[in-house]
Formats: structure tokens, C-alpha cells, sequence
């Protein structure tokens, strides 16, 4: 990772460090950090967990999940003296008394200079609690800086959200508050702006006289593995499409930002979510579609059905797949279509924008057989990790007949193997105090309120579910919502 060495002190206290996110994400993440050198020596981190386990219990489990992710192990076990654990009841104020004096001392042994980065990875039922104890025990009176990051869900619609914000926002201040959404950490989707902001050959062409729609897909091809209990709660509306879908738009769609500076660049998200179309209960029938995976096939083996799955309701309508026409009610935008599609057990795993552009005023060519095609923009999030261009050229026969050329960069192996996990680039960033890529709450209201419309509008009549076989793309529906406006989606394009 090619970071400016920006070394701060810290305290990272994580809460729920026993847990899935823990074990797979933060600690081979904080690992590599620190491997880089973009970890301070000055930093220590405590594992909050309700199991009695010791140090030297946790270490082990820690040191084990190091090894299953992260291929080079080197500086390990002097990464380990940093990390210490305690046993913890977030509602009993005595373990808030006990972890004061354990980050007390671990101040004074690793000279922290009063810097706390507190990590929420728990269920959100607990944030609330977790934060009005964290003030009232005098944790987040400090010399130093104090930082809240919190994993989403981030409520579960707009009245929810309000209310965990308030009573966060007691503790910590909206600049101290860190909101994960992952995708805003992986590299491709950071390139979405350079890409627009820094190549003079998009920018004039990126609005509604040139574009005619804009798609952006994130499918699966994982079903809801063992998450079945949360994801009823959820379903792809609130656990994909309120944030990272919804993220991904805005860094499309959002004006230029007047410098690099997380307000500034934050403040475009902002304006343009706040020009989301917000849907009548009409809309959202014609522009709103939803799925639930069947049994099917994925790589020739047969999978169950969302309905069969580990704590999945036998007649539950929770959404595993939407895919829905977007608008932005402003005046680059209006009348360019953004279409966004998420969903699980489908046919690939793919990340992906294609922008679409219009075609030529008037077209004198022709493509054997076809209509010419339009000119695509690809922008390959994941797997696959960069940009194609699609172009129409003369064919090598005599004639004007024309043929599809594309243009690629794609990151290279060597580029690949230093790409780091989304989460690394997140901490990093919360370390330095950079909230560019973390989600403000004026961002959330707008994403919310864009989202109980399509929720409010699905409360009044029951989808007929299950309604895709798994290993496709998604329901039949989601194919008319663009054969209708005279588009298709760009399922096998890189
Ligand atoms: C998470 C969702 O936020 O994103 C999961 O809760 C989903 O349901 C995941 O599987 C997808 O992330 P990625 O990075 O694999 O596209």
C-alpha cells in the first residue's frame, strides 16, 4: 500500500473482537498496517468481548485468523504485544470502570497521548448504550482525540436512524463519528472520481446530452450463508441498496468538489442525494423490482432456496434481490436513467458500472446484421479490477461496415497483489482523522428517505416469491424494467 507515512498514536478499542468482522477483516487489516509501517509503534489495541478469555487465549485466536488471511506473517508476533483483550458487559458500568483503567495504563506503557478510536463492531441494538457509557464513564474525556466507528446498519429506516443518531451524537460529535461503508474503501470505487475529475475527455461528456443511462450492478453469487437471522431483518433494499448501491450513484453523479477536502468533496455527496427522486407508491411498481432466489444451480451444484436457508422464515418476503430505476432530479441528470441491481445468488460476482452513451446524431454506419452499438464506459469494480472503453471501428473488409473495439486497462498481477482489503484503507483513514470516505449523517437521511419510499410502497401488497432459479440474473422483471425504456443490461460486458 502506497501510503504517506503519516504516523499517529492510538488506542483502538474493539467491541465485539470475538466476532466474524473481527477475526476476517480488522485484525488482518490492523496487521497489515502495522507490517507496512503505517501502523505507529505508538498504538495498542483491546479486544472487547463477553467471553472470559486471557490475553494470551485471545492472542492465540487472533494470531490464527492473522495467518489464515494474510499470506506473509513476518513481524507477527511483535504485532501481538500490542494487542491486549478484556472481558466486557456493555450494560454493566463497572466493565466501563475497568476498561478506563486498562486504557489508562495502556496510555502510559505505549505513550498514546490520550488518542481513542473506539470500534463498534456489534450489533447496532447495542451502539446507543455502548457510546452513553463510554461518556459517562469518562472514557471520552481525553486529551487526545476520540473517534467513534460504527458498522452499518445504520437504523433500519429513517425514524430509527434518527434516533440512534441522536443519542450517538450525546457522546460524540458528527466529525468524530466514523460511518464504515465498506465499498468507500475499495480502490475501484475511489477511482470513480479520479476518473471523472482528473481526464479531461469525461467530464464535458458526462451529463444527460451525451448519456443515456448509467448501470450499476453489484450481484453475488453467495446465498445469505449463515447471516439468515440478521438478513430477514434486512433484506438487499436495506443491507445494499440504502448504502453502498446509493454511495456508488452519488460518486457518479455528484458535481466536481472544489478541492480534495473531505467537506468539500462530502458536501457534492450530499447535494446530490439530496436530489434523489423519492418514488410515489405508482413509481415504485414500474420502477422498483424485487426478488427471492430459488433452488438452483451455482457451478454445476445444487443450491437451496432463500426460504430453506438457517433461520430463514418458510413463507418470508424478504427481498435477496432488487434492481430499480434511479433519478436524480437535477439539471445534469434529468432524464438519464441510473439503473441499479443487487442481489444474491446470482449468476457471477461482479461490481460493475457501465455508463452508456448516446448515440451519434446521425449514424451513417452499420454493424453486420445489428444496430450499432453505443459506446460504453466500464468501470470493473471486482473481481475484475479497472476501465474498458467500447467503441465502434471500421472492419478490416472493404466497405464502411464497422466492428466493436475496446479499449482496456485492467490492473495489472503485479498491481493486484498489493491491493489491499477495503478495510485497511478505512482504518488508515480513521487513524489520520479523514472522513472523506465514510458516510455523513445528512448522507444517510437522504438515502433513507429515498429508501422507506420503496419500503412503504412493498408493505401494501405481497411479492409472489420465490420469483429467480439461483445462478441467474435475477428475475425476468428486472430485464423489462430496461427492455421497457429501450435499454438491456450489460450482463456479460468487462
Ligand atoms: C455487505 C452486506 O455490506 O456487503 C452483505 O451486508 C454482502 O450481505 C456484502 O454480501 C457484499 O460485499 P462485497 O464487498 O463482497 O461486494
Amino acid at each position: 500500500m502506497n501510503k504517506t507515512n503519516n504516523h499517529v498514536p492510538a488506542l483502538i478499542t474493539i467491541f465485539g473482537a470475538t466476532g466474524d468482522l473481527s477475526h476476517r477483516k480488522l485484525f488482518p487489516s490492523l496487521f497489515h498496517l502495522y507490517q507496512q509501517d503505517n501502523l505507529d509503534e505508538r498504538v495498542a489495541i483491546i479486544g472487547i468481548g463477553r467471553r472470559e478469555l486471557t490475553n494470551d487465549d485471545f492472542r492465540a485466536q487472533v494470531k490464527s485468523s492473522i495467518q489464515e488471511h494474510v499470506q506473509d506473517t513476518k513481524h507477527l508476533d511483535k504485532f501481538m504485544q500490542h494487542v491486549f483483550y478484556q472481558p466486557h458487559d456493555v450494560s454493566d458500568e463497572a466493565s466501563y470502570q475497568k476498561l478506563l483503567e486498562l486504557s489508562e495504563s495502556l496510555d502510559r506503557e505505549f505513550s498514546l497521548e490520550g488518542n481513542r478510536v473506539f470500534y463498534l463492531a456489534m450489533a447496532p441494538r447495542f451502539f446507543g448504550v455502548v457510546t452513553d457509557f463510554l461518556k459517562s464513564s469518562g472514557l471520552t474525556k481525553t486529551k487526545g482525540f476520540k473517534r467513534l466507528v460504527i458498522e452499518k446498519p445504520f437504523g433500519s429506516d429513517l425514524k430509527s436512524a434518527e434516533e440512534l443518531n441522536e443519542q450517538i451524537r450525546r457522546s460524540f460529535k458528527e466529525e468524530e463519528i466514523f460511518r464504515i461503508d465498506h465499498y468507500l474503501g475499495k480502490d475501484m470505487v475511489q477511482n470513480i472520481e479520479v476518473l471523472r475529475f482528473s481526464n479531461a475527455m469525461f467530464e464535458p461528456l458526462w451529463n444527460n446530452k451525451y448519456i443515456s443511462n448509467i448501470q450499476v450492478t453489484s450481484s453475488e453469487v453467495l446465498g445469505v450463508e449463515d447471516r439468515g437471522g440478521y438478513y430477514e431483518t434486512s433484506g438487499a433494499l436495506k443491507d445494499m441498496v440504502q448504502n453502498h448501491m446509493l454511495q456508488m450513484v452519488a460518486l457518479l453523479a455528484m458535481e466536481p468538489p472544489i478541492s480534495l477536502n473531505s467537506d468539500d468533496i462530502r458536501a457534492e455527496k450530499v447535494k446530490v442525494l439530496k436530489s434523489l427522486h423519492v418514488l410515489q407508491p405508482d413509481e415504485v411498481r414500474n420502477q422498483f423490482v424485487r426478488g427471492q432466489y430459488d433452488k438452483g444451480f451455482i457451478n454445476g451444484q445444487e443450491v437451496k432456496a432463500y426460504r430453506e436457508e438457517d433461520k430463514v422464515a418458510a413463507d418470508s418476503t424478504t427481498p435477496t434481490f432488487v434492481s430499480g430505476k434511479v433519478e436524480i432530479d437535477n439539471f445534469r441528470w434529468a432524464g438519464v436513467p441510473f439503473y441499479i441491481r443487487t442481489g444474491k445468488r446470482m449468476k457471477r460476482k461482479s461490481i460493475q458500472v457501465v455508463v452508456e452513451f448516446k448515440e451519434v446524431p446521425m449514424n451513417l454506419y452499420y454493424q453486420k446484421d445489428k444496430h450499432l452499438d453505443s459506446n460504453l464506459l466500464v468501470i470493473n469494480i471486482q473481481p475484475n479490477e479497472g476501465v474498458s472503453i467500447h467503441l465502434n471501428g471500421k472492419k478490416y473488409v472493404q466497405g464502411i461496415e464497422t466492428e466493436p473495439v475496446q479499449l482496456s486497462y485492467a490492473m495489472s498481477a503485479q498491481d493486484k497483489m498489493n491491493t489491499v482489503d477495503a478495510y485497511e484503507n478505512l482504518l488508515f483513514d480513521v487513524l489520520k482523522g479523514d472522513a472523506t470516505n465514510f458516510t455523513h449523517w445528512e448522507e444517510l437521511k437522504s438515502t433513507w428517505k429515498f429508501v422507506d419510499s420503496i419500503q412503504e410502497a412493498w408493505d401494501h401488497f405481497e411479492p409472489e416469491f420465490p420469483n429467480y432459479e439461483s445462478g441467474t440474473n435475477g428475475p425476468l422483471d428486472s430485464d423489462l424494467l430496461l427492455s421497457r425504456d429501450g435499454f438491456k443490461w450489460w450482463n456479460d460486458i468487462q
